[in-house]
């Protein structure tokens, strides 16, 4: 059976993005791959987190994983600072990745821009990344199309490294899902929605009460048109709005438009906002059982027990290729 490892970062309450371009993703191939579901918390640490919100985040997380369908008899769901290996393995990787490398990604220029002081672990992340995946032999990683730079960055260290040192990694592939690879900001559609925003209107977060979906789906940015039409250069918003609609309500685009002909933006919205709330409302209650009870922290623990068995060995294998450490007499 083939591997697949994902992660996302607590770095607040996932949004309808996360969810359709990752989570979903992971529901639906859980029973025909062998998978590994991370809360990759020192990623989030990258930028400033209040450390209490963050160990919120972490667990929430962690519920919404399991909430939105992710069964743990046939998945492992852990926490990366759990399970030390990512942290010994991103080392390693730092040392075989050019810096020339980190400063083409995207990502890193998107978040550092304009502020004065940027950590280096912002920098380096990507390295982690790349060891979170190499660590479980990972054959597939499916992710939102904004980690296709750091996933392509993946297969060339790894090639690398099988070539310098020694042939023990699997080379992964991406996976992207076909409509919801990226979903964009509420109040800028030219924007990708993302969990950190500060701008609350801007993301439909999983744990939103449906009155909030309503006032953010009303207050989404469309334009002056009025006519319900898939344009995704001169209508990104309505677009969006419609790329949305058709995932959650499990109808096609062509179908929408159809059936709004005629019809303003108004009646599109607020239909729009029912098919949020039934999408999600099993979810939510679902993480309100698991939020504060054993079962999770069981299920964690079983999860980095799982995960530090395999990652373990990869390590070792990895300081043998690299001649760290020392053989026993
Ligand atoms: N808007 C999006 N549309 C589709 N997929 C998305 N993903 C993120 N945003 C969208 C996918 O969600 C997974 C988790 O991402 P992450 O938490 O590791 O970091 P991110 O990509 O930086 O996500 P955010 O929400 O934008 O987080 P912050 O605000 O902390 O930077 C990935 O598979 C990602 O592709």
């Amino acid at each position: 059976m083939k591997t697949i490892f994902s992660g996302i970062q607590p770095s607040g309450t996932i949004t309808l993005g996360n969810y359709i371009g990752a989570i979903m993703q992971f529901t639906e191939l859980q029973h025909e791959y062998n998978c590994y579901f991370c809360v990759v918390d020192q990623h989030a640490i990258t930028v400033q987190q209040d450390r209490l919100q963050l160990r919120k985040n972490i667990k929430s997380l962690a519920a919404l994983y399991l909430a939105s369908g992710i069964d743990p008899d046939h998945s492992t769901i852990f926490i990366q600072s759990e399970v030390p290996a990512h942290a010994q393995a991103g080392w390693m990787l730092q040392c075989v990745t050019y810096m020339g490398e980190l400063e083409r990604m995207t990502q890193f220029k998107d978040k550092s821009e304009g502020k004065e002081t940027v950590s280096s672990g912002l920098f380096t992340y990507p390295a982690l990344m790349v060891g979170d995946i190499l660590l479980y032999k990972t054959d597939v990683v499916p992710v939102g199309d904004d980690q296709k730079q750091h996933i392509e960055l993946t297969r060339d260290i790894a090639e690398r490294f099988n070539k310098k040192y020694n042939d023990i990694f699997t080379i992964p592939e991406i996976r992207i899902s076909k409509n919801g690879a990226r979903i964009m900001s509420l109040q800028d559609p030219l924007k990708k929605m993302s969990k950190s925003d500060e701008n609350q209107k801007a993301t439909i977060t999983i744990l939103d009460d449906p009155k909030q979906i309503e006032k953010k789906i009303k207050s989404a940015v469309t334009d002056s048109e009025g006519i319900v039409r898939y344009d995704k250069d001169n209508k990104p918003g309505v677009s969006n709005l419609l790329n949305i609609y058709s995932i959650l309500g499990k109808i096609s685009i062509e179908e929408l438009e159809a059936k709004y002909e005629g019809k303003g933006y108004g009646e599109f919205k607020s239909d729009l906002a029912e098919v949020v709330v039934n999408a999600i409302k099993p979810i939510q209650d679902r993480y309100y059982e698991l939020i504060d009870s054993k079962e999770l922290d069981d299920i964690l623990d079983q999860g980095a027990d799982k995960a530090n068995t395999v990652a373990y060995k990869m390590v070792k294998k990895m300081e043998n290729a690299m001649g760290l450490g020392r053989k026993r007499k």
